[in-house]
């Protein structure tokens, strides 16, 4: 899995993904957004300048979303985003109608689209999820020149190699022998069994 992969598996597969922001009042707000378009470092959405998604753009400059296509959990694919956003005009407006022209059902006429504008998500960090594969499959990635973060499980030169972690793990994605143990990091649920029961300590969480 590349991130070209995955940010074509949002524009075209998943499309609809729900957006969540921060209001006035610092709670979280979530609604339903499509991803217009992608290159390899940006997401591309547009809103229309009245509504609250857009005040709430504005103010915090950031957004998480998350997406999924799947008939049921166990066949679904999921990606999430999260990063730094800004309102780049309507530069890319006539494209974003080009490549998804049921918009024209929506607002028909040039002049019913004066308050849209288009967000550009630039810079953030992401996850491909993958719930379809035995043993599960995930991708983490960057774009723009967001620092790649790696969170969940990892093991250390402490290890004893007593093996008690090979019997909790849900998806056998730890591999010991004599000379090297390591999470297969593609493959882990970050359940934190491993964590749990490991007697040295070797084990440590990011
Ligand atoms: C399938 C679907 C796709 C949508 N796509 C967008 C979109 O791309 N941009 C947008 O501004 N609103 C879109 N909407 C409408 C927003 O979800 C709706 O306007 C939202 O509730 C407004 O959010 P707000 O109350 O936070 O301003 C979509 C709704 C649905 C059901
Ligand atoms: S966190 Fe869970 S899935 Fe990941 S290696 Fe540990 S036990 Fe296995
Ligand atoms: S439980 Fe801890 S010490 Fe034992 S094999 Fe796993 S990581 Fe190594």
């Amino acid at each position: 899995m590349d991130i070209t992969s995955v940010f074509k598996l949002l524009q075209d597969d998943i499309h609809s993904v729900v957006f969540a922001t921060i209001n006035e009042f610092g709670r979280p707000e979530t609604r339903v957004t499509d991803i217009m378009l992608c290159d390899e470092n940006s997401i591309y959405f547009i809103t229309a300048r009245g509504k609250n998604f857009y005040e709430q753009l504005i103010d915090n400059k950031y957004v998480s979303l998350t997406g999924f296509k799947g008939n049921s959990t166990i066949s679904s694919i999921a990606v999430s985003v999260r990063g730094n956003v800004k309102d780049i005009g309507a530069e890319l407006l006539n494209e974003v109608f080009e490549k998804n022209p049921y918009m024209n059902t929506i607002y028909p006429t040039i002049e019913s689209r004066a308050a849209l504008t288009v967000f550009q998500i630039y810079k953030g960090t992401g996850e491909y999820f993958n719930l379809s594969k035995r043993p599960i499959e995930r991708y983490t990635f960057s774009f723009g020149d967001a620092e790649l973060t790696w969170n969940g499980y990892f093991i250390n030169d402490k290890c004893i190699h007593c093996f008690q972690c090979l019997s909790v793990c849900p998806q056998s994605c730890i591999n010991i022998n004599e000379k090297s143990a390591y999470i297969r990091q593609e493959n882990c649920l970050h359940c934190g069994n491993c964590f749990d029961i490991c007697p040295a300590s070797a084990i440590e969480r990011r």
